[in-house]
């Protein structure tokens, strides 16, 4: 199927359009996705995430940042209810959707796309089968329950699902098993998949910690050109700091639960990311027994610093790396 047969039709123009959404002033800092006071405790008295407030709009592809156990997978989970904050509330378009089950719980699930380092295809289908699993949540009834197993899915979703692997650059592998294919390109189906949900907003956690560098930018290129094109906020987990300064519009860096940085990329500081990876920066939380170093930033910006005396190589390598966007 080419991409030309696929510009028709009444579904396919609501993943599509709105496309290129160049949105105006207040559009662009519409809150889509909020977070109010989060705090996520697994055991009495020991925050994982502490009051967490943030705002995400239309315009904003985050990146989230900090060190191993800063917090910032419990967010990401919390935001989409995987997990049920101890405290505090989440916002989906200004509804408090905190205490969401059922059909509701569902319907936010859709909306809050999801993108995992894992990938999580079903292995054994085919590239398709996978992406056309992000249409479920548009069918009703019998074939809401039959239709994934019984591969039933009509023409016109299925025209949907080849335009969202269009989109992520490999309609070309549809009818591949999933296992087939490299991590870089599973990870694209991924996304194809969270796209055919038609999601308001995508998280997605450490969605290229398993890739190579190359790979790994594509990944990134992909969540951007979405971001840009449909006009919907992303908010990554990454542990590479350049990338993060090369492809988010915003740093948020997590430490210790608390959110310590919150800011435009171009204005986050050598000293921001310093803090970001500091032990007990946040002032707050619980001491850890873990690092808190960085992993490795993956690609440029390494070497030796003037003027960063004291501090660990890990940290001088990530406060370094980057210094604005390119
Ligand atoms: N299911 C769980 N049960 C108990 N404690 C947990 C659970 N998941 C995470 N934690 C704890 O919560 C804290 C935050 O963990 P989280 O996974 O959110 O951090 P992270 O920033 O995503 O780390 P990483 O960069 O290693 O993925 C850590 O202290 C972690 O040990
Ligand atoms: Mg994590």
């Amino acid at each position: 199927m080419r991409g030309r047969d696929l510009v028709a039709g009444e579904r396919l123009s609501s993943v599509f359009v709105p496309e290129v959404v160049h949105t105006m002033g207040s559009e662009q800092t519409q809150t889509v996705l909020a977070a109010h006071g989060l705090t996520k405790e697994y055991a009495p008295g020991r925050a994982a995430i502490a009051e967490v407030t943030l705002r995400f709009g239309r315009g904003d592809f985050v990146a989230v940042i900090g060190p191993s156990g800063a917090g910032k997978s419990t967010l990401l989970r919390c935001l989409n209810l995987l997990i049920r904050p101890t405290r505090g509330r989440v916002e989906l378009l200004d509804r408090d959707i905190t205490e969401s089950s059922g059909g509701r719980l569902r319907e936010v699930r859709g909306q809050v796309g999801m993108v995992f380092q894992g990938f999580n295809l079903v292995r054994r289908l085919s590239v398709l089968e996978n992406v056309l699993a992000g249409r479920l949540r548009f069918a009703r009834g019998p074939v809401r329950r039959f239709a994934g197993v019984l591969r039933l899915f009509p023409r016109s979703e299925r025209e949907i699902a080849f335009a969202c692997l269009e989109k992520v650059g490999i309609a070309e592998q549809a009818f591949k098993r999933a296992d087939q294919l490299s991590g870089g390109q599973q990870q694209r189906v991924a996304i194809a998949r969270v796209l055919a949900q038609e999601p308001r907003v995508i998280l997605a956690d450490e969605p290229i910690a398993s890739l190579d560098p190359e790979s790994a930018r594509g990944v990134m290129r992909t969540l951007r050109a979405i971001h840009d094109t449909k006009g919907i906020p992303v908010i990554v987990n990454l542990h590479q700091v350049d990338v993060a300064r090369e492809f988010g519009s915003r740093i948020v860096g997590m430490n210790a639960g608390r959110v310590c940085v919150d800011a435009a990329v171009d204005r986050v500081t050598a000293e921001d990311v310093e803090r970001v990876y500091t032990r007990g920066a946040s002032g707050t939380g619980e001491p850890r027994g873990d690092s808190a170093e960085p992993r490795l930033v993956s690609t440029g910006g390494a070497g030796g610093a003037d003027g960063t005396g004291g501090k660990t190589e890990a940290v001088q390598r990530v406060a370094m790396a980057g210094g604005g966007r390119s």
